[in-house]
């Protein structure tokens, strides 16, 4: 199962589990990589509240990133969001980026709307690997970002979990293109639940997959049983959608998903925010199916149990060996 993924990564199997808000901590991460595949610490990991200031985040982000090392000798790697909206700095991102720097953490899930050049200069000056997801991809942007001198390309569907593109581009249809365009590795992100999924990744050129939606709904994962209940029992159908502050967001219809969408129809994008913004966190970590929301892949509708992250990486490795 060797490949440039797994190659560049040192992982055994080119599976990843995604950088979530809210929804990974050490021993999810740990899990994910000590299957073979990787694992990777999104925002707010392992946290059930809010840091308060740039340096509460940096010291949180410290202690799960020691806890992943003390539950695994497995590559990881950090979610890195590089400033938005032309923005030439942010103190969070700075935050962080002392953190990997002082942990010397290997790897980077960067995510963006453009590579920040500066950024990317000093990941690379401390010999960090960055995987770039861009937030809303086209083949200009990905073309661009290679240009850059990423390490590889993380190419999101619109299927995905969480905020999806401007673009309403199917996994389907983007990765392929890509694939025929870039030379670096490209990993496919977006509806992919299982080795099925995984298989057409590949056949389409891609060299690894990037998981959140199946992810969640595992044993290890911090997500209360309730939010992986709703993520089992949902219907691909059921799910609404609308455009949010930063990009579409599809969410199973709980009342707050509902009245942000009501607000939004009404152009009322501030109120609108205190329930799908605020809503994030209380219903996918929390469970609360009524003033939270549910923000995942419409590939749900096929996801039927909870297993463990084993489970997923071993299911996966099967179909695709
Ligand atoms: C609940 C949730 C929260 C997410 N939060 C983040 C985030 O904070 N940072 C990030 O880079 N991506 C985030 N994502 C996107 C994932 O990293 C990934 O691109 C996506 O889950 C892949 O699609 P899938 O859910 O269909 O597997 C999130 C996804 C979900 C489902």
């Amino acid at each position: 199962m060797n490949n440039r993924i797994t190659e560049l990564l040192g992982i055994e199997y080119p599976i990843i589990s995604a950088a979530m808000t809210w929804v990974t901590s050490a021993e999810f991460v740990a899990a994910v990589s000590n299957s073979g595949g990787m694992g990777v610490l999104g925002p707010n990991a392992g946290q059930t509240d809010k840091a308060i200031s740039a340096e509460d985040m940096a010291e949180r982000l410290t202690k799960e990133i020691r806890k992943v090392r003390a539950l695994t000798d497995k590559p990881f790697a950090v979610n890195y969001i590089f400033p938005m909206g032309g923005a030439s700095e942010d103190p969070f991102t700075n935050a962080v980026f002392e953190v990997l720097v002082k942990e010397d953490v290997k790897n980077v899930i960067a995510i963006g709307q453009i590579v920040v050049e500066r950024e990317l200069k000093r990941l690379k000056e401390h010999n960090i690997r960055v995987i770039y997801r861009d937030l809303s991809p086209t083949a200009e942007r990905l073309v661009e970002a290679e240009k850059a001198g990423v390490d590889a390309l993380i190419v999101t569907g619109y299927e995905a979990g969480g905020h999806m593109s401007d673009h309403k581009i199917s996994t389907l249809s983007l990765v392929p293109q890509i694939t025929a365009l870039i030379k670096v590795p490209v990993i496919a992100a977006g509806g992919i639940i299982d080795g099925r999924g995984a298989k057409a990744a590949f056949a389409m050129g891609a060299e690894g997959v990037y998981m959140g939606t199946r992810f969640i709904a595992t044993e290890e994962n911090p997500a209360s049983i309730e939010t992986k209940k709703a993520l089992i029992d949902v219907k691909s159908e059921d799910f609404i959608e609308f455009k949010s502050g930063m990009g579409h967001l599809r969410t199973i219809p709980t009342a707050a998903g509902k009245k942000a969408l009501e607000l939004i129809n009404e152009g009322n994008y501030e109120e609108a925010y205190k329930y799908y913004g605020d809503g994030f966190k209380i219903g996918m970590l929390d469970g609360d199916l009524v003033n939270g929301t549910i923000s995942v892949s419409e590939s749900a509708g096929g996801i039927h149990e909870i297993l463990t992250c084993r489970e997923v990486v071993e299911e996966i490795v099967n179909v695709i060996r």
